[in-house]
C-alpha cells in the first residue's frame, strides 16, 4: 500500500504517461494530437478539430505531441533544492525602487500598438512570426552594446519562434548557476479560427510589453546579475503550451537548474467596480516562489495579491511545474473576474477595465523578482 502510494505520487509529480512509443509515432503521423487534461489522467488522442473544440470550451491541457518522445527519454531530475535563503524577504529596495520609476507605460503602449496591429499572432501564421521578429528586433536594440546580454530566437517545428533574452552572470564561475526565468506568451488566438482577427492586447500583449520594458530598464542601468537571468516570450501558448514545453523539456534534457520561474500572462485588466488586486495562482505552482511574489507585491507594488487558482495547464508556468521546476503565476485578477474579451477581436486597449496603471504594478513585481533573485 505504501509503495503503491509512493509510486502513484511519483507518477503524479512527473506527469508520466504510458502511451507506447510505437503507437505514438503512428498516430502522430496521422495528424492526431496527444493531449493531457490532468496529471492523474492518461493522455488522450484527439483530432485537430477536437482539440480546437476543447480550447473553445476553455478546457486546459498540455499538447504533448511535440515533446512526448524526448520527455519519455529523460530520466527524472531531482528537483533543485533551493536554499531557504533564496526566497528570503526582499532586501534590495535601495536599488530596485529607483528602477521602478523608470518603467514607462507610454513606451509599453507603443510596443503594444505594433503587436496588436498584426491581424493575429497565431502560431502557424506569418503574422505570428512577424510579431516574434518584432520583439526580437526591438529587444536587440534595447540591449545593444551590452555584451553580457544575448537575444535569441528559439525555433520550433511550427512557424512562430519563441524569444530568449539572457543576462549572463557577472562571474563566469556562475555561468551554470540556477537560472531565474520570467515568461510571457507572445501568441494570440481568436477562438473562431486560425485566421480571424486576434489583437490579444491583454492576452498576452500586456505581459509581453511588461517584460520588454523591464529588460529596457535593467539593460540601461547596466545591471549585471550574480546568477543568470532570462526573459522568455513563448510561442504557441494558446494551443496547449507548445512553446514553453519545448523550452522546459530542453532545459531538463540539458540538466539546467532553475532558481524560480515567474509567468506574466494578462496584467492589463481590473474589473470595473471590483477591488483592485493581483491574483496569485496557487494551483500547479511552487509555494515558496509564490510566497516570494506576494512579498514582492507588498514591497514594490501599490496593490496586494490574493490567492486564486486557474486550473490545469492554464498558462506557461505549467510547463515548468510539469518538468519539476519551481514556478509562480501572478494574474490580473482573481481567476473568473478576468477580462471577458480575451480570445476575441475585442481584446484591445479600449476594452472597459483595461488599465495601464494596473498593468505597471505587475511589471514592478517582475523587476523586483529579476533583481532580488539574481543580484
Ligand atoms: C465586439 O464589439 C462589437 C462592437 O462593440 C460588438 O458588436 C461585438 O459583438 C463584440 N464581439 C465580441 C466577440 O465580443
Ligand atoms: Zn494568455
Amino acid at each position: 500500500m505504501k509503495l503503491f502510494q509512493i509510486v502513484a505520487l511519483l507518477a503524479f509529480f512527473q506527469g508520466v504517461v504510458s502511451v507506447p512509443v510505437s503507437d505514438f509515432q503512428e498516430r502522430a503521423s496521422q495528424g492526431l494530437r496527444l493531449l493531457q487534461l490532468g496529471d492523474d489522467l492518461e493522455p488522450v488522442w484527439k483530432t485537430e478539430e477536437e482539440k480546437l473544440d476543447l480550447l473553445e470550451q476553455d478546457i486546459g491541457f498540455f499538447d504533448l505531441t511535440e515533446t512526448y518522445e524526448i520527455e519519455q527519454s529523460l530520466a527524472p531530475v531531482a528537483q533543485l533544492k533551493v536554499a531557504s535563503t533564496a526566497f528570503a524577504a526582499p532586501s534590495h529596495q535601495k536599488k530596485v525602487k529607483p528602477l521602478l520609476r523608470k518603467l514607462d507605460t507610454k513606451q509599453q503602449a507603443k510596443w503594444l500598438k505594433t503587436l496588436t496591429e498584426f491581424n493575429n499572432r497565431y502560431y502557424t501564421q506569418e503574422d505570428g512570426e512577424k510579431a516574434a521578429k518584432f520583439i526580437q528586433k526591438t529587444v536587440k536594440k534595447l540591449v545593444s552594446g551590452r555584451k553580457h546580454i544575448s537575444v535569441k530566437a528559439f525555433k520550433h517545428s511550427w512557424t512562430q519562434t519563441s524569444t530568449v533574452v539572457r543576462f549572463e552572470a557577472a562571474k563566469s564561475a556562475n555561468k551554470n548557476a540556477p537560472v531565474t526565468i520570467i515568461g510571457a506568451h507572445m501568441d494570440s488566438i481568436n477562438g473562431r479560427s486560425a485566421t480571424a482577427r486576434a489583437p490579444g492586447a491583454d492576452d498576452d500583449g500586456t505581459g509581453s510589453v511588461s517584460l520588454m520594458d523591464v529588460v529596457r530598464v535593467l539593460a540601461k542601468d547596466g545591471f549585471k546579475p550574480t546568477t543568470p537571468l532570462e526573459f522568455h516570450w513563448y510561442a504557441a501558448e494558446e494551443v496547449g503550451l507548445l512553446g514553453s514545453q519545448d523550452i522546459a523539456v530542453k532545459y531538463k534534457a540539458d540538466g539546467k537548474q532553475v532558481k524560480g520561474m515567474l509567468q506574466c500572462d494578462m496584467t492589463g485588466y481590473t474589473k470595473p467596480g471590483a477591488e483592485e488586486v493581483m491574483g496569485l495562482v496557487r494551483d500547479f505552482t511552487d509555494p515558496a516562489v509564490s510566497d516570494f511574489v506576494a512579498q514582492l507585491a507588498e514591497t514594490y507594488s501599490r496593490i496586494r495579491t490574493v490567492d486564486t487558482t486557474c486550473g490545469y495547464a492554464c498558462s506557461d508556468h505549467g510547463s515548468w511545474t510539469r518538468q519539476g521546476y519551481p514556478a509562480a503565476f501572478n494574474f490580473e485578477t482573481p481567476f473568473g473576474l478576468h477580462n471577458p474579451l480575451i480570445h476575441t477581436a475585442n481584446d484591445t486597449v479600449n476594452a472597459p477595465g483595461f488599465s495601464w496603471e494596473h498593468s505597471v504594478e505587475f511589471a514592478k513585481v517582475v523587476l523586483g523578482f529579476a533583481y532580488e533573485l539574481t543580484a
